[in-house]
């Protein structure tokens, strides 16, 4: 049996200004799977992903924790931001000490760890994404991809429970992304759940268990990542495109059906083990 983490039961949240962002959205976090939240610009990542850390409130319905609704107390609230961290889209949203040290040591400073313990955490975030190097450095001299790998590690210095992050892709160079997901990766691996926001379709399709596909403030759909973005009335209602890999994987079924049956190709690898079979393989 899965057992849900963190869940949004019919939550509503509008902004001032009557810009009604969220609607009646339903979603489910499971313990350990890594989860896409996709979705066109504007269309309520960002809102929904606020309301999961509770710095947002939601004008109706419910955040749920292991089962039990979220209060929006300081403790509570202090509680549940060392279980469920949240890294901004844009670091200098996050980012306010002076230097990356500081900046990396204020989470666990305020777990009430001993110093000792404190400092092996930081450590191990600046090592886990490669920038011991730059302890020392002052924060807003940073490019901004090395702002992002400091944000993520505050967070992971907290050692949470669920790792959010707001489109972690967006902005960064290839060489960015894949030290990113390696990062991620490891993070999985050792047990965290992951819930990242994107419009990257491919992104969603090669890195997530789950995708709850956006549109309109709402979770349209939420289910396995392939039948998902297998999915074109979904994708079309949701403005977004299938993952090329799909694509090409349908063509290729077109021509040899019986192949369907082998189930989509989830990586590039498995779609070139594809594509050598139909050049190589008899008609
Ligand atoms: N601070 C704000 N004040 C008013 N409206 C906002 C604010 N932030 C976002 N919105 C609106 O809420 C909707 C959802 O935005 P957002 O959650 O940022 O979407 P996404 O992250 O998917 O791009 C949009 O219509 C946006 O214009
Ligand atoms: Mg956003």
């Amino acid at each position: 049996m899965t057992s849900i983490a963190l869940a949004a039961n019919g939550i509503d949240y509008t902004y001032p200004g009557e810009v009604r962002a969220l609607k009646q959205l339903d979603l489910t976090i499971e313990k350990g799977q890594r989860l896409a939240i996709l979705g066109a610009n504007g269309s309520g990542k960002t809102t929904l992903l606020l309301h999961l850390n509770g710095t947002l409130r939601p004008s109706a319905g419910r955040i749920l924790i292991d089962g039990r609704p979220l209060s929006y107390d300081r403790r509570s609230l202090v509680a549940l931001r060392s279980r469920v961290g949240l890294v901004l889209q844009e670091p200098d949203d996050q980012l306010f000490s002076a230097n990356v040290y500081q900046d990396v040591s204020f989470g666990p400073l305020n777990l009430g760890l001993s110093e000792a313990a404190t400092r092996s955490r930081i450590d191990a975030a600046l090592e886990a994404l490669r920038i011991s190097h730059l302890r020392d450095r002052a924060t807003h001299m940073l490019s901004f991809g090395q702002k992002k790998r400091v944000a993520i590690a505050g967070m992971l210095a907290m050692q949470p429970e669920i790792l959010i992050l707001d489109e972690p892709t967006a902005g960064l160079d290839p060489h960015g992304v894949n030290h990113l997901l390696s990062v991620l990766h490891r993070l999985h691996e050792t047990g965290t759940t992951l819930v990242f926001s994107t419009h990257d379709v491919d992104l969603a399709y090669t890195w997530a268990d789950q995708i709850a596909v956006f549109a309109d403030g709402t979770v349209l759909k939420q289910g396995e990542a392939a039948a998902m973005l297998a999915d074109r009335e979904l994708l079309r209602t949701a403005r977004l495109k299938m993952p090329l890999i799909l694509e090409i994987a349908e063509a290729l079924y077109c021509r040899r059906p019986a192949w369907a049956a082998i189930g989509p190709p989830r990586s590039k690898d498995a779609l070139l083990h594809l594509l050598e079979q139909t050049i190589g393989g008899p008609q």
